[in-house]
Order: C-alpha cells, then structure tokens, then sequence
C-alpha cells in the first residue's frame, strides 16, 4: 500500500508515520508538510518528504498524488484562542484545498481525516471548532473518493515518545500520563493512543470499514 500523510510533523501524525514506517503492508509513505522534518532513522528508504509553502493551492504537486492507495490527513490546530476565521483557514480551507486536488488526481484513493469527538454534523451547533469540522467533514463525504473516513478521536495520548506541539498539551499529557490506565478503564470510549490511531487508518485503508463516521470507540475497535 502507497499512503500519502499531511500533518506528519504533529503529534497525531507522528504516531501515524510511525504505524506506517512499522506496517510491512505499507510500501512507502509521502509526507507533505510545510517545513523539513526529522526523517525516522533507518526509514529513509521508504519515506519521501515534500515541502509545500501554500496549503490553498496544492497544482504544482498534483501529479504526484497518483498511484496513492491513501491519504490520512492529520493535520490541523487547536481552537484554543483562535479567532472562527483563522480556525477554518487552516482546519477547512487547507483539507478541503488538498482533498479537492487529491480527488481530482486520484480518485481511486481512500481519504481519512482526523476530526475529533463532539463533532458538529449539523453546522449550526454553539461550539465553533465543532461546526468548522463538521461542515469539513460533510464537504469531504461528498467528495469523490473511492471511500472517505473521518476519525473523532478523544482524547489522544501520544506513546513511543511522541510529542504534541502544543505546549498546552505537553503539560496536560505530562499530568494525565500517569493516570491514564485509570482514565482507560474508566472512559475507554473517549481515550485512545497514537498508535491505536494509526494502526486503525492502515486497516481500514486495507479492508474498508462498515461506517464512515468512526467515533473513539470504533478507532480503538479496529
Ligand atoms: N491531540 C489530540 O488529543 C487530538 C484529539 C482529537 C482530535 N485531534 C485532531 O488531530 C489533528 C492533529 O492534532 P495534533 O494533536 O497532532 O496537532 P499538533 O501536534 O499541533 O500538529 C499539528 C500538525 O498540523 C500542521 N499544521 C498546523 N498548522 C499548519 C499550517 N498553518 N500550515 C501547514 N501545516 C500546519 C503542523 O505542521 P508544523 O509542524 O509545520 O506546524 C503539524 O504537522 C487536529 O485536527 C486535532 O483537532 C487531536
């Protein structure tokens, strides 16, 4: 399998590069990100990097999209202190920039994007973030890819030494870290792991899924 990954220098990215590099199924894995990024050791061989400055505009790449099995888009921000405006830049205008291109070159490929659980499918809810990604996602289900996939994943927590670039989240991570077998018990519905993550999108880029909305428990189920 030929995977394409966005937002591979990120937390959740990272973990799925990772699942990717480990995966003897997937042949090799094309990163687009905006700034160079620290190649896994060992793994050059079958990761290829391309640097790309404006993520609204991706024709200059697009021949490169063929031949693609998939495409796990991770990349994305947090709301926190954004204005509605620079949220959707970045969370709707980028994914929908790329899967537009994707779709157009290749439209035999799988299409999976990281939402986020409390996602807002109707547009019209109170919670900004949620209504962005929802009408993100219902713009991506439209799409005509060969299959789409959005992921809601709780509450992440990054294994293997993955690191969020938000310094908020490093400190909550370094907090909740040590809780989280408990947390695990006590709400395995709302955490998962970059692995569980990561190794999900290989499945379901491999085998499909029978729903296309998959909340945290179906990512931790597959
Ligand atoms: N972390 C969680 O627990 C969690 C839970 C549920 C859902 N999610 C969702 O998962 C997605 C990824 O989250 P994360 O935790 O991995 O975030 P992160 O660690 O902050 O990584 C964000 C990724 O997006 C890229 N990016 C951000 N702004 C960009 C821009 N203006 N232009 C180009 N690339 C940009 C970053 O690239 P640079 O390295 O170049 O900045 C990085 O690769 C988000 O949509 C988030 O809502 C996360």
């Amino acid at each position: 399998m030929k995977i394409i990954l966005f937002g591979a220098s990120g937390m959740v990215g990272q973990g799925v590069l990772r699942e990717c590099l480990l995966d003897p199924d997937v042949e090799s894995v094309l990163v687009v990100v905006r700034s160079p990024l620290v190649q896994p050791q060992g793994k050059e061989k079958k990761v290829r990097v391309i640097i790309h400055s404006d993520f609204t505009n991706f024709s200059a790449v697009e021949n490169l999209w063929q031949g693609y099995d998939a495409c796990f888009f991770c990349l994305g921000v947090s709301s926190f202190g954004m204005s509605e405006k620079d949220y959707a830049h970045v969370t709707k205008d980028f994914t929908l920039a790329a899967a537009e291109s994707l779709s157009r070159s290749n439209p035999n490929m799988t299409f999976i994007y990281v939402s986020g659980t409390g996602t807002d499918s109707s547009e019209r809810g109170r919670v900004m973030w949620a209504r962005v990604k929802g009408e993100t996602e219902n713009r991506l289900l439209q799409m005509p890819f060969k299959d789409a996939y959005m992921f809601r994943p709780g509450f992440i927590q990054p294994l293997h030494g993955i690191r969020s670039k938000t310094a908020l989240y490093r400190i909550l991570y370094l907090l909740v870290g040590p809780l989280s077998p408990l947390l695990k018990a006590l709400f395995p519905n709302f955490i998962t792991t970059t692995e569980q993550v990561g190794r999900a999108m290989i499945k379901i880029a491999n085998q499909g899924a029978p729903k296309r909305l998959l909340e945290n428990r179906d990512i931790n189920a597959l």
